[in-house]
């Protein structure tokens, strides 16, 4: 049987993503009751980073390794990747040697190549288009703060990047209307817009945007890979940033969310992650959760 992968959220389906969550949360309460759970027992993750990580990498070793498995940390500093072999050579490399294998990179095309020639399933951990895994802990996130967020308003709120790309997808999987507020020349892939354009709205003012929003979601507004705008960008942005008073524009029950790191003072003001709608910390560790349940089910298949 071919090896399932996890580049974007369209690769499990709906049900597949709900069942997911629930796992995560139930893999959350036995971590705290302090079951021992080890079903990837010998089973080996190898983890490519070609960009810088916090989260995405502890959370990834620290999974593998309270499953029973263990994981190898690669960098393109210090592997023949980074020395220009080819991707379709490592794939077919790592495949006979690990059980699965998690990439970082800049080019979506890479990993979408890198998993064409693996036999073991290929997890996308960030590209400059879409960061699924960061959506799986935002969805636990909402639903064991809220509950469903099917039907719901979500509010994007800054660049047309790869976190909101991975929102547009959710909106589809998950059945919330997206509410996108970009400046001008930032707006997310035209074509992924189009093919939701019944639940995702492009708009420009983020007051009008978060009108109603059961969460407000926002990131850096210079990427990994773009430090050099970043001065331009921040003069583009300066009307984007998310407080405390935006946030009482919104519905009485939204939630703020940002996948981390955060600039205060640029993105977010400097007391929104500490206010009582956010949950970005819950949302942080719950990186953990939901990727272990997504460990178990691309391994067990
Ligand atoms: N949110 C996220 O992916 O964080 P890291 O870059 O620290 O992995
Ligand atoms: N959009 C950010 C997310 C970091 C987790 C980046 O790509 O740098």
């Amino acid at each position: 049987m071919a090896a399932r992968h996890f580049l974007t959220l369209l690769d499990l389906s709906p049900s597949e993503l709900r069942q997911l969550i629930d796992r995560a949360i139930e893999l959350k309460a036995m971590q705290k009751r302090g079951d021992i759970h080890e079903p990837l027992k010998n089973r080996v993750l190898a983890m490519i980073f070609e960009k810088s990580s916090t989260r995405t990498r502890v959370s990834f070793e620290a999974g593998m390794s309270q499953l029973g498995g263990s994981s190898i940390f690669l960098s393109p500093r210090d592997t023949q990747l980074g020395r220009g072999e080819p991707i379709e050579d490592s794939a077919r490399v790592l495949s006979q040697m690990v059980d699965a294998v998690m990439i970082r990179t800049f080019e979506h095309d890479k990993v979408e190549l890198f998993a064409e020639y693996a036999t073991v399933p290929v997890i996308n951990a960030l590209t400059d288009d879409y960061h699924p895994c960061q959506l799986l802990a935002d969805m636990q996130a909402y639903h064991e703060v809220r509950g469903s967020i099917q039907g719901k308003t979500v509010t994007w709120v800054g660049d047309g990047n790869n976190m909101c790309h991975s929102y547009i997808n959710a909106a589809r999987q998950w059945d919330f209307t997206l509410n996108i507020a970009c400046p001008e020349g930032f707006e997310p892939n035209a074509d992924l817009v189009q093919a939701n354009a019944d639940r995702v709205n492009v708009l420009r003012d983020p007051k009008a945007a978060v009108e109603n929003s059961h969460l407000v979601v926002t990131d850096v507004w210079a990427s990994m890979g773009q430090e050099d705008e970043a001065a331009e960008r921040m003069n583009k942005f300066a009307d984007y940033q998310i407080s405390p008073a935006l946030m009482d524009l919104a519905h009485p029950d939204a939630l703020f969310m940002h996948c981390l790191p955060a600039h205060r003072g640029e993105e977010v003001s400097h007391d929104m992650l500490d206010d009582p709608r956010s949950v970005v910390w819950e949302e942080a560790g719950n990186r953990l959760h939901a990727q272990k349940a997504l460990l178990e089910f691309l391994l067990a298949h």
